[in-house]
Protein backbone atom coordinates (compact mmCIF):
# COMPACT_ATOMS: atom_id res chain seq x y z
CA UNK A 1 0.00 0.00 0.00
CA UNK A 2 0.99 3.29 -0.31
CA UNK A 3 1.58 6.14 1.89
CA UNK A 4 -0.50 9.34 1.05
CA UNK A 5 0.21 12.49 2.35
CA UNK A 6 -2.99 11.80 4.74
CA UNK A 7 -1.26 9.34 6.04
CA UNK A 8 1.77 11.23 7.50
CA UNK A 9 -0.71 14.10 8.93
CA UNK A 10 -0.49 13.35 12.56
CA UNK A 11 -3.85 13.41 14.06
CA UNK A 12 -5.61 13.64 11.05
CA UNK A 13 -8.60 11.48 10.51
CA UNK A 14 -9.22 10.89 6.69
CA UNK A 15 -12.87 11.40 5.89
CA UNK A 16 -14.89 8.78 3.54
CA UNK A 17 -14.45 11.02 1.00
CA UNK A 18 -10.79 11.55 1.53
CA UNK A 19 -10.44 7.81 1.25
CA UNK A 20 -12.80 7.39 -2.11
CA UNK A 21 -10.91 9.70 -3.97
CA UNK A 22 -7.64 8.04 -3.03
CA UNK A 23 -9.16 4.73 -3.75
CA UNK A 24 -8.75 3.38 -0.53
CA UNK A 25 -11.87 2.38 0.73
CA UNK A 26 -15.58 2.12 0.07
CA UNK A 27 -17.48 5.16 0.50
CA UNK A 28 -19.82 3.32 3.41
CA UNK A 29 -22.80 5.82 1.90
CA UNK A 30 -22.25 4.91 -1.79
CA UNK A 31 -23.96 2.35 -3.97
CA UNK A 32 -20.66 1.86 -4.88
CA UNK A 33 -17.52 -0.02 -4.46
CA UNK A 34 -13.76 1.80 -5.32
CA UNK A 35 -11.39 -1.05 -5.33
CA UNK A 36 -9.78 -2.75 -8.57
CA UNK A 37 -8.41 -5.93 -7.47
CA UNK A 38 -6.77 -6.64 -10.69
CA UNK A 39 -3.51 -6.61 -12.91
CA UNK A 40 -5.01 -4.04 -15.52
CA UNK A 41 -3.01 -3.48 -18.45
CA UNK A 42 -1.50 -0.55 -18.94
CA UNK A 43 -3.48 2.03 -20.90
CA UNK A 44 -0.85 2.50 -23.39
CA UNK A 45 -0.33 -1.10 -24.54
CA UNK A 46 -1.09 -1.09 -28.38
CA UNK A 47 -2.52 -4.77 -28.27
CA UNK A 48 -5.81 -3.99 -25.60
CA UNK A 49 -7.97 -3.28 -28.93
CA UNK A 50 -7.10 -7.27 -30.31
CA UNK A 51 -7.13 -8.31 -26.82
CA UNK A 52 -10.89 -7.57 -26.23
CA UNK A 53 -11.63 -8.31 -29.44
CA UNK A 54 -9.70 -12.28 -29.11
CA UNK A 55 -11.22 -12.61 -25.48
CA UNK A 56 -15.04 -11.55 -26.58
CA UNK A 57 -14.69 -14.59 -29.82
CA UNK A 58 -13.55 -17.06 -27.52
CA UNK A 59 -16.21 -16.25 -25.08
CA UNK A 60 -18.80 -16.07 -28.05
CA UNK A 61 -22.28 -16.92 -27.13
CA UNK A 62 -21.59 -17.00 -23.51
CA UNK A 63 -20.90 -13.27 -23.33
CA UNK A 64 -23.12 -10.43 -23.80
CA UNK A 65 -21.99 -6.90 -23.63
CA UNK A 66 -24.12 -3.92 -23.20
CA UNK A 67 -23.11 -0.71 -23.37
CA UNK A 68 -24.78 3.22 -21.96
CA UNK A 69 -25.01 5.48 -24.27
CA UNK A 70 -22.51 7.88 -22.02
CA UNK A 71 -19.81 5.23 -22.42
CA UNK A 72 -16.68 5.96 -24.04
CA UNK A 73 -16.26 5.05 -27.79
CA UNK A 74 -13.12 2.48 -27.25
CA UNK A 75 -15.97 0.71 -24.59
CA UNK A 76 -18.75 1.28 -27.21
CA UNK A 77 -16.58 -0.57 -29.93
CA UNK A 78 -17.42 -3.76 -28.05
CA UNK A 79 -20.79 -3.58 -26.88
CA UNK A 80 -23.61 -6.37 -28.79
CA UNK A 81 -26.10 -3.58 -27.93
CA UNK A 82 -25.90 -0.05 -26.73
CA UNK A 83 -29.37 1.62 -25.73
CA UNK A 84 -30.27 4.05 -22.58
CA UNK A 85 -30.83 2.74 -19.06
CA UNK A 86 -34.76 1.57 -19.88
CA UNK A 87 -33.38 -0.05 -23.28
CA UNK A 88 -30.30 -1.83 -21.49
CA UNK A 89 -32.54 -3.02 -18.36
CA UNK A 90 -34.49 -4.97 -21.60
CA UNK A 91 -31.93 -6.36 -23.22
CA UNK A 92 -30.77 -7.81 -19.51
CA UNK A 93 -33.98 -9.54 -19.42
CA UNK A 94 -34.13 -10.57 -22.74
CA UNK A 95 -31.05 -12.86 -23.17
CA UNK A 96 -31.27 -15.47 -20.50
CA UNK A 97 -29.00 -17.70 -22.64
CA UNK A 98 -26.38 -15.10 -22.02
CA UNK A 99 -24.29 -16.91 -19.14
CA UNK A 100 -22.15 -13.72 -18.24
CA UNK A 101 -23.60 -10.25 -18.80
CA UNK A 102 -20.57 -7.15 -18.52
CA UNK A 103 -22.34 -4.53 -18.26
CA UNK A 104 -20.56 -1.16 -19.50
CA UNK A 105 -22.21 1.19 -17.54
CA UNK A 106 -23.14 2.29 -13.73
CA UNK A 107 -23.39 0.46 -10.80
CA UNK A 108 -27.28 0.76 -10.71
CA UNK A 109 -27.74 -0.14 -14.33
CA UNK A 110 -25.62 -2.96 -13.55
CA UNK A 111 -27.69 -4.02 -10.22
CA UNK A 112 -30.44 -3.50 -11.98
CA UNK A 113 -29.41 -6.69 -14.63
CA UNK A 114 -28.84 -8.73 -12.03
CA UNK A 115 -32.24 -8.59 -10.78
CA UNK A 116 -33.60 -8.83 -14.14
CA UNK A 117 -31.31 -11.69 -15.20
CA UNK A 118 -31.46 -15.77 -14.05
CA UNK A 119 -29.53 -16.98 -11.24
CA UNK A 120 -27.94 -18.50 -13.48
CA UNK A 121 -26.36 -15.70 -15.10
CA UNK A 122 -23.44 -13.29 -13.65
CA UNK A 123 -23.33 -9.49 -14.03
CA UNK A 124 -20.28 -7.85 -14.20
CA UNK A 125 -19.01 -4.02 -14.06
CA UNK A 126 -15.58 -3.76 -15.31
CA UNK A 127 -14.75 -0.89 -12.82
CA UNK A 128 -16.87 -0.78 -9.39
CA UNK A 129 -15.99 2.55 -8.79
CA UNK A 130 -18.46 3.40 -11.52
CA UNK A 131 -21.48 5.09 -9.64
CA UNK A 132 -23.57 7.74 -10.01
CA UNK A 133 -23.05 10.60 -7.90
CA UNK A 134 -27.11 11.07 -8.16
CA UNK A 135 -27.46 7.86 -7.16
CA UNK A 136 -25.96 8.39 -4.35
CA UNK A 137 -27.80 11.13 -3.10
CA UNK A 138 -30.43 8.76 -1.12
CA UNK A 139 -29.21 6.43 0.70
CA UNK A 140 -31.62 3.94 2.21
CA UNK A 141 -31.41 4.98 5.77
CA UNK A 142 -32.27 8.57 4.47
CA UNK A 143 -35.61 7.11 2.48
CA UNK A 144 -36.76 5.09 5.76
CA UNK A 145 -36.23 8.58 7.55
CA UNK A 146 -38.16 10.42 4.95
CA UNK A 147 -41.14 7.83 5.08
CA UNK A 148 -41.34 7.94 8.97
CA UNK A 149 -41.53 11.51 8.23
CA UNK A 150 -44.71 11.50 5.87
CA UNK A 151 -46.30 8.58 8.10
CA UNK A 152 -46.08 11.36 11.09
CA UNK A 153 -47.76 13.78 8.62
CA UNK A 154 -50.62 10.92 7.61
CA UNK A 155 -49.60 11.13 4.34
CA UNK A 156 -47.65 7.80 3.69
CA UNK A 157 -51.05 5.59 3.01
CA UNK A 158 -51.22 7.81 0.04
CA UNK A 159 -47.95 8.13 -1.16
CA UNK A 160 -47.06 5.97 -4.34
CA UNK A 161 -42.54 5.85 -4.37
CA UNK A 162 -41.73 6.41 -8.07
CA UNK A 163 -37.77 6.36 -7.95
CA UNK A 164 -35.56 6.96 -10.93
CA UNK A 165 -33.92 3.74 -12.41
CA UNK A 166 -30.42 5.84 -11.30
CA UNK A 167 -30.77 4.90 -7.60
CA UNK A 168 -29.24 1.58 -5.79
CA UNK A 169 -31.08 -1.21 -5.48
CA UNK A 170 -32.12 -0.64 -1.82
CA UNK A 171 -33.61 2.47 -2.94
CA UNK A 172 -35.63 0.50 -5.86
CA UNK A 173 -36.71 -2.38 -3.23
CA UNK A 174 -37.90 0.41 -1.38
CA UNK A 175 -39.67 1.43 -3.76
CA UNK A 176 -41.42 -2.34 -4.30
CA UNK A 177 -41.86 -2.99 -1.16
CA UNK A 178 -44.54 0.57 -0.99
CA UNK A 179 -46.02 -0.52 -4.30
CA UNK A 180 -44.42 2.14 -6.42
CA UNK A 181 -42.38 2.20 -9.72
CA UNK A 182 -39.43 2.20 -11.27
CA UNK A 183 -38.93 4.67 -14.21
CA UNK A 184 -36.09 5.91 -16.63
CA UNK A 185 -36.11 9.75 -18.10
CA UNK A 186 -37.90 7.81 -21.26
CA UNK A 187 -40.90 6.63 -19.49
CA UNK A 188 -40.76 9.53 -16.41
CA UNK A 189 -44.02 11.10 -17.64
CA UNK A 190 -46.28 7.43 -17.89
CA UNK A 191 -44.84 6.53 -14.64
CA UNK A 192 -46.27 9.41 -12.69
CA UNK A 193 -49.67 9.31 -14.45
CA UNK A 194 -49.66 6.01 -13.66
CA UNK A 195 -48.62 6.61 -10.18
CA UNK A 196 -51.08 9.42 -9.50
CA UNK A 197 -54.14 7.55 -10.29
CA UNK A 198 -52.96 4.45 -8.78
CA UNK A 199 -55.35 2.17 -7.37
CA UNK A 200 -58.19 4.36 -7.59
CA UNK A 201 -58.80 6.82 -10.73
CA UNK A 202 -60.95 9.19 -8.96
CA UNK A 203 -59.04 9.71 -5.97
CA UNK A 204 -55.75 10.67 -7.07
CA UNK A 205 -52.41 9.82 -5.41
CA UNK A 206 -49.31 11.34 -4.07
CA UNK A 207 -45.86 10.92 -5.27
CA UNK A 208 -42.48 10.82 -3.65
CA UNK A 209 -40.29 10.91 -6.71
CA UNK A 210 -36.65 9.53 -5.88
CA UNK A 211 -33.49 10.51 -6.73
CA UNK A 212 -33.28 13.25 -9.06
CA UNK A 213 -35.89 16.25 -8.18
CA UNK A 214 -35.06 17.98 -11.70
CA UNK A 215 -36.14 15.35 -13.88
CA UNK A 216 -39.27 14.85 -11.48
CA UNK A 217 -40.22 18.99 -11.15
CA UNK A 218 -39.63 19.15 -15.22
CA UNK A 219 -41.99 15.58 -16.17
CA UNK A 220 -44.57 16.75 -13.23
CA UNK A 221 -44.47 20.74 -14.48
CA UNK A 222 -44.38 20.07 -18.35
CA UNK A 223 -45.46 16.68 -19.18
CA UNK A 224 -48.53 16.46 -16.58
CA UNK A 225 -49.49 20.21 -15.94
CA UNK A 226 -48.86 20.52 -12.67
CA UNK A 227 -47.72 23.83 -10.94
CA UNK A 228 -44.30 24.16 -9.45
CA UNK A 229 -46.68 25.05 -6.45
CA UNK A 230 -47.85 21.52 -6.67
CA UNK A 231 -43.97 20.37 -5.69
CA UNK A 232 -41.82 20.64 -2.50
CA UNK A 233 -38.41 19.71 -1.68
CA UNK A 234 -37.72 17.28 0.46
CA UNK A 235 -33.49 18.05 1.79
CA UNK A 236 -32.61 14.97 3.59
CA UNK A 237 -29.89 16.80 5.21
CA UNK A 238 -32.45 18.70 6.91
CA UNK A 239 -34.63 17.38 9.98
CA UNK A 240 -38.05 16.67 8.83
CA UNK A 241 -36.50 17.08 5.18
CA UNK A 242 -36.88 21.12 6.40
CA UNK A 243 -41.20 20.61 5.76
CA UNK A 244 -43.83 20.90 7.53
CA UNK A 245 -46.30 18.19 8.00
CA UNK A 246 -48.76 20.77 6.30
CA UNK A 247 -46.49 20.99 3.77
CA UNK A 248 -46.45 17.21 2.88
CA UNK A 249 -49.86 17.23 3.00
CA UNK A 250 -50.45 19.98 0.64
CA UNK A 251 -48.01 18.58 -1.78
CA UNK A 252 -49.06 16.10 -4.86
CA UNK A 253 -45.25 15.72 -5.54
CA UNK A 254 -42.54 15.37 -3.02
CA UNK A 255 -39.16 15.50 -4.61
CA UNK A 256 -35.85 13.94 -3.24
CA UNK A 257 -32.99 16.51 -2.90
CA UNK A 258 -30.83 15.11 -5.19
CA UNK A 259 -29.56 16.10 -8.71
CA UNK A 260 -26.98 15.09 -11.38
CA UNK A 261 -23.55 16.63 -11.16
CA UNK A 262 -23.06 16.58 -15.22
CA UNK A 263 -26.67 17.46 -16.13
CA UNK A 264 -27.44 19.95 -13.39
CA UNK A 265 -24.27 22.04 -14.47
CA UNK A 266 -26.01 23.49 -17.48
CA UNK A 267 -27.00 27.07 -17.06
CA UNK A 268 -29.66 29.59 -18.49
CA UNK A 269 -26.63 31.41 -19.38
CA UNK A 270 -24.78 28.62 -21.28
CA UNK A 271 -28.29 28.51 -23.79
CA UNK A 272 -28.30 31.99 -24.07
CA UNK A 273 -24.79 31.89 -25.50
CA UNK A 274 -24.67 29.08 -27.63
CA UNK A 275 -27.79 31.16 -29.03
CA UNK A 276 -25.51 33.83 -29.87
CA UNK A 277 -22.62 31.57 -31.26
CA UNK A 278 -24.70 29.41 -33.42
CA UNK A 279 -27.07 31.34 -35.69
CA UNK A 280 -30.60 29.57 -35.72
CA UNK A 281 -29.71 26.76 -33.36
CA UNK A 282 -32.24 24.24 -31.52
CA UNK A 283 -31.33 23.40 -28.27
CA UNK A 284 -32.30 20.02 -27.09
CA UNK A 285 -31.52 19.39 -23.36
CA UNK A 286 -32.09 16.21 -21.43
CA UNK A 287 -34.82 16.21 -18.50
CA UNK A 288 -31.98 16.05 -16.01
CA UNK A 289 -31.17 19.66 -16.66
CA UNK A 290 -32.66 22.60 -14.04
CA UNK A 291 -35.98 23.82 -14.14
CA UNK A 292 -34.78 26.78 -15.80
CA UNK A 293 -32.62 25.24 -18.46
CA UNK A 294 -35.23 22.74 -19.59
CA UNK A 295 -37.44 26.35 -19.96
CA UNK A 296 -34.71 27.82 -22.14
CA UNK A 297 -34.67 24.98 -24.33
CA UNK A 298 -36.65 24.18 -27.50
CA UNK A 299 -36.56 20.58 -26.73
CA UNK A 300 -36.60 18.04 -24.06
CA UNK A 301 -36.21 14.26 -23.64
CA UNK A 302 -34.22 11.32 -22.76
CA UNK A 303 -31.27 9.81 -24.18
CA UNK A 304 -33.47 7.44 -26.57
CA UNK A 305 -35.27 11.10 -27.66
CA UNK A 306 -31.90 12.95 -28.34
CA UNK A 307 -30.44 10.37 -30.29
CA UNK A 308 -34.12 9.35 -32.44
CA UNK A 309 -34.63 13.53 -32.95
CA UNK A 310 -31.00 13.76 -34.09
CA UNK A 311 -31.48 11.18 -36.85
CA UNK A 312 -34.83 12.47 -38.01
CA UNK A 313 -33.56 16.00 -38.38
CA UNK A 314 -32.93 17.31 -41.66
CA UNK A 315 -28.99 17.55 -43.44
CA UNK A 316 -27.79 21.60 -43.15
CA UNK A 317 -29.90 22.05 -39.17
CA UNK A 318 -27.94 23.17 -36.24
CA UNK A 319 -28.15 21.53 -32.80
CA UNK A 320 -27.17 22.20 -29.38
CA UNK A 321 -27.53 19.48 -27.06
CA UNK A 322 -27.47 19.00 -23.33
CA UNK A 323 -26.62 16.14 -22.19
CA UNK A 324 -23.63 13.54 -21.77
CA UNK A 325 -19.96 14.83 -24.30
CA UNK A 326 -19.18 11.21 -25.23
CA UNK A 327 -22.88 10.58 -26.67
CA UNK A 328 -22.89 14.22 -27.99
CA UNK A 329 -19.31 13.76 -29.75
CA UNK A 330 -20.47 10.16 -31.06
CA UNK A 331 -23.71 11.74 -32.63
CA UNK A 332 -21.81 14.47 -34.13
CA UNK A 333 -19.10 12.23 -35.79
CA UNK A 334 -22.47 9.72 -37.00
CA UNK A 335 -23.96 13.00 -38.72
CA UNK A 336 -21.36 15.26 -40.60
CA UNK A 337 -24.13 16.92 -42.58
CA UNK A 338 -25.65 18.37 -39.50
CA UNK A 339 -24.10 21.04 -37.12
CA UNK A 340 -24.01 19.52 -33.75
CA UNK A 341 -22.39 21.50 -30.75
CA UNK A 342 -21.89 20.74 -27.03
CA UNK A 343 -24.28 22.77 -24.47
CA UNK A 344 -21.80 24.29 -22.58
CA UNK A 345 -17.70 24.98 -22.87
CA UNK A 346 -16.81 23.70 -19.27
CA UNK A 347 -19.18 21.08 -18.43
CA UNK A 348 -17.31 17.41 -18.58
CA UNK A 349 -17.43 14.34 -19.12
CA UNK A 350 -19.50 11.92 -16.60
CA UNK A 351 -16.49 11.04 -14.66
CA UNK A 352 -17.80 7.79 -13.07
CA UNK A 353 -19.52 6.58 -16.80
CA UNK A 354 -15.79 7.31 -17.88
CA UNK A 355 -14.15 4.63 -15.11
CA UNK A 356 -15.03 2.08 -17.88
CA UNK A 357 -12.22 1.98 -20.04
CA UNK A 358 -10.43 -0.59 -22.93
CA UNK A 359 -8.07 -1.76 -20.05
CA UNK A 360 -10.68 -2.63 -17.68
CA UNK A 361 -12.64 -4.12 -20.45
CA UNK A 362 -9.82 -5.75 -21.32
CA UNK A 363 -8.99 -7.62 -17.80
CA UNK A 364 -12.69 -8.44 -17.44
CA UNK A 365 -12.99 -10.49 -20.51
CA UNK A 366 -9.65 -11.86 -20.33
CA UNK A 367 -10.61 -13.02 -16.41
CA UNK A 368 -13.83 -14.67 -17.92
CA UNK A 369 -11.73 -16.75 -20.36
CA UNK A 370 -9.53 -17.61 -17.57
CA UNK A 371 -12.32 -18.60 -15.88
CA UNK A 372 -12.20 -16.08 -13.26
CA UNK A 373 -15.72 -14.26 -12.41
CA UNK A 374 -14.28 -10.74 -11.60
CA UNK A 375 -16.45 -7.64 -10.18
CA UNK A 376 -19.21 -9.63 -10.44
CA UNK A 377 -22.62 -7.56 -9.02
CA UNK A 378 -25.32 -9.10 -6.93
CA UNK A 379 -28.04 -8.06 -4.94
CA UNK A 380 -29.11 -9.61 -1.79
CA UNK A 381 -32.51 -11.84 -2.58
CA UNK A 382 -35.02 -10.07 -0.52
CA UNK A 383 -33.87 -6.89 -1.78
CA UNK A 384 -33.98 -7.94 -5.03
CA UNK A 385 -37.19 -9.49 -4.87
CA UNK A 386 -38.96 -6.32 -3.66
CA UNK A 387 -36.71 -3.89 -6.29
CA UNK A 388 -37.78 -6.33 -9.16
CA UNK A 389 -41.52 -6.05 -8.30
CA UNK A 390 -40.82 -1.93 -8.94
CA UNK A 391 -38.65 -2.95 -12.19
CA UNK A 392 -41.61 -5.03 -13.79
CA UNK A 393 -43.93 -2.30 -12.96
CA UNK A 394 -42.49 -0.09 -15.04
CA UNK A 395 -42.08 -2.57 -17.95
CA UNK A 396 -45.61 -3.34 -17.73
CA UNK A 397 -45.95 0.70 -17.57
CA UNK A 398 -49.17 1.47 -20.20
P1 LIG B 1 -30.91 7.37 -19.50
O1 LIG B 1 -32.04 6.90 -18.60
O2 LIG B 1 -31.38 8.32 -20.54
O3 LIG B 1 -30.15 6.22 -20.02
O4 LIG B 1 -29.93 8.23 -18.61
C1 LIG B 1 -29.20 7.64 -17.61
C2 LIG B 1 -28.35 8.63 -16.98
O5 LIG B 1 -27.53 8.31 -16.17
C3 LIG B 1 -28.59 10.02 -17.34
O6 LIG B 1 -27.67 10.82 -16.71
FE1 LIG C 1 -25.27 9.69 -12.76
FE2 LIG C 1 -25.33 12.04 -14.02
FE3 LIG C 1 -23.43 10.29 -14.59
FE4 LIG C 1 -25.96 9.85 -15.34
S1 LIG C 1 -24.60 11.46 -16.07
S2 LIG C 1 -24.56 8.36 -14.42
S3 LIG C 1 -27.07 10.71 -13.58
S4 LIG C 1 -23.73 11.32 -12.59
Amino acid sequence: MTTSALDLMPGVEPTPLALLLLGRQSDPDSERGVDCPGELPAASDPTLVARAAAAKATLGDRLFVLGHHYQRDEVIAFADVTGDSFRLAQQAAARPEAEFIVFCGVHFMAEAADILTGSQQAVLLPDLAAGCSMADMASFEQVERCWEDLVAAGVAADTVPVSYMNSSAAIKGFTGRHGGTICTSSNARRALEWALTHGSPTRPRKILFLPDQHLGRNTAVRELGLALSDCVVYDPHKPGGGLTAQQLRDATVILWKGHCSVHGRFTVESVREVRERVPGVTVLVHPECRHEVVLAADLVGSTDYIIKTLDAAPAGSSWAIGTELNLVRRLAKAHPDKTIVYLDKTVCFCSTMNRIDLPHLVWTLESLVAGRVVHQITVEPDTARFAKAALDQMLALP
